[in-house]
This record gives C-alpha cells, sequence and structure tokens, in this order.
C-alpha cells in the first residue's frame, strides 16, 4: 500500500502537541499538509473525506485523563475510508490514563483503521518546570522513527489489531469546565492587565469561546477550560493568571510529577 500524502491534524492550545505530530509527519519524506484545529472557526471549516492512500496523524493533549472536552467539529470533520491514522496524545508528565484509547476509539468511530498509537510528554500548561521544553531532542528523534517505521511497515500494520493503553469503557472522567476536578485549575484566575491594547486575538483564537468578544477581560469560565491559549497568544502580555491559590499548590504539584517519564509506542500487530 503506497501513502501519497500525510495530513498532520492537531488541536494544540500551547504548541506542544502541534510539535510532535509535526515530528511524526515530517521524517517520512512524503507530501504532507498541516492542519491546525486549535480554534473554532478552523473546526467549523474543516472537513476531509480520506483516500485509503493518505494518513492521518491526528494530535490532541491530554485534559484529566481524557481528551478536552466540547470540541465541537474535532471529530465530525474527519471522514476515513479505511484510511490509515496514528493517533497521538501529549500530556504534561503525571498521566494520560484513558486519553489515548479514547483517541482510537473516536478515530474508528470515523472510519479510520488505527495503526498506531503515542503517548508524547508536553511541557505542562501550567508550569515550564515540568517537562520544560519537552517534546525535546530526544522525543522527536522517537516522533521522527515512529513516523517512518509506520510508513515503512504500512501494509503490516494495516492487517494487525492495535492495542493501546487505557480502560474501554473509560473510567477517568476528564476535564469539566463546570466542574473542575484538580485544585490547580480550580484556582486559575485569568486577569487582562492595563497592558491590553484591545486587539481582540485572545476571544479570536480562544477554542471554546470563552472570551467575551467586546469586553476582553470577561471570561466564562464555565466554558474556559483553562487551556492558557489567551495568555500563549496575547501579543502584549498583557493575560496573566494570578492566583495566590494556585501558586501555592503548583510547588507541591510541580514535586509530585517532577521524575521524567519517556514516549510510550504501539503498533498493530
Ligand atoms: C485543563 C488541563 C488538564 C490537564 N490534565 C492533564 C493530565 O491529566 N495529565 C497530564 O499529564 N497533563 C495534563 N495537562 C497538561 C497538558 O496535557 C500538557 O501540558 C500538554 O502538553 C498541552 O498540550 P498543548 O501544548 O498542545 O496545548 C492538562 C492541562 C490542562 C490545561
Amino acid at each position: 500500500m503506497i501513502i501519497d500524502k500525510i495530513y498532520a491534524i492537531y488541536f494544540s492550545p500551547t504548541g506542544t502537541t502541534e510539535k510532535a505530530a509535526i515530528a511524526v509527519t515530517d521524517s517520512t519524506g512524503i507530501p504532507y499538509e498541516k492542519i491546525d484545529l486549535t480554534t473554532r472557526h478552523a473546526r467549523h471549516d474543516f472537513k476531509h473525506t480520506f483516500k485509503k492512500s493518505e494518513l492521518a496523524i491526528v494530535g490532541l493533549p491530554v485534559y484529566g485523563g481524557r481528551l478536552p472536552g466540547k470540541l465541537d467539529n474535532f471529530f465530525t470533520g474527519l471522514h476515513g475510508n479505511s484510511s490509515p491514522a496514528i493517533a497521538l496524545v501529549v500530556y504534561g508528565n503525571r498521566a494520560y490514563e484513558d486519553a489515548l484509547i479514547e483517541l482510537k476509539v473516536r478515530l474508528e468511530e470515523r472510519g479510520f483503521t488505527v495503526i498506531a498509537g503515542a503517548a508524547f510528554i508536553g511541557e505542562h500548561t501550567f508550569s515550564k518546570k515540568i517537562a520544560g521544553g519537552r517534546p525535546d531532542a530526544a522525543d522527536i528523534i522517537i516522533a521522527k522513527n515512529l513516523g517512518k517505521k509506520a510508513v515503512k511497515n504500512m501494509d503490516k500494520l494495516m492487517q494487525g489489531t492495535l492495542h493501546v493503553k487505557g480502560d474501554y469503557p473509560y473510567l477517568k472522567e476528564g476535564f469539566n469546565s463546570r466542574k473542575p476536578f484538580g485544585p490547580l485549575a480550580t484556582f486559575t484566575n485569568i486577569v487582562t492587565t492595563e497592558d491590553c491594547t484591545r486587539c481582540g486575538l485572545c476571544a479570536e483564537e480562544c477554542p471554546w469561546e470563552a472570551i467575551d468578544s467586546e469586553d476582553y477581560a470577561t471570561i466564562d469560565y464555565t466554558k474556559c477550560m483553562r487551556c492558557f491559549r489567551c495568555i500563549r497568544v496575547c501579543p502584549a502580555e498583557a493575560k496573566k493568571n494570578i492566583s495566590e491559590k494556585f501558586d501555592e499548590a503548583l510547588p507541591v504539584f510541580e514535586k509530585m510529577v517532577s521524575a521524567r517519564k519517556e514516549p510510550e509506542l504501539f503498533l498493530a500487530e
């Protein structure tokens, strides 16, 4: 089976999932396209029916041991045709629990044959001290090798069965913005400082339309998933997470998840 095109499709509010997905993709020597589905309008506009000769590399971060919720249109735009796919999750060095199996299930529901799964580690949204700079050079080599291996062994992988870690039915609930589970996420408090130039980029880029499109300082916390994209994209650095409770809880969490974890790969056999 010849693969003539690869798509790296990802949701990545702070860029680590994007980095890992592209590394898997661009090592293969096959023409590829990047499809960034982080914003709502990108998800709304996206629709692609995959041919059997097209490989989809689909990447999402882990939120509360599951995929981020409320990602309207992320999966509905993907139409597999028994086309091969690689499921890729990126987590902040704590745990990925049921996220990878969830991604595999969601892709199979969309008509893909999932030939491989991978869990990579990315710098944690809440702290540069947790997996800072990851995926790093060593992770990127692993990601590139995965892409090469998948393309080289495509026929065999397509005939195999893939098993990944995780529970199905799922045991983890995932992150719920209406009922934040962990102290850190609960304690976040995103403020807009006087440096705000009212450019509106934060509202435009928010994956959940949680920022008021007229008053950029107003955030609907029932929609906000604490992804910190607004902090990341603000050109004036006017969005900040300012919270004493968060600052108190963070060092405890940092210590808890400090031991380096390594990427895990699963191939169909
Ligand atoms: C709301 C929320 C929940 C998270 N839950 C987990 C988790 O359960 N396990 C983990 O290891 N990392 C968790 N993380 C960290 C992210 O998975 C990690 O930083 C990832 O690299 C972010 O991807 P991105 O850079 O593509 O946005 C969470 C982050 C957020 C914002």
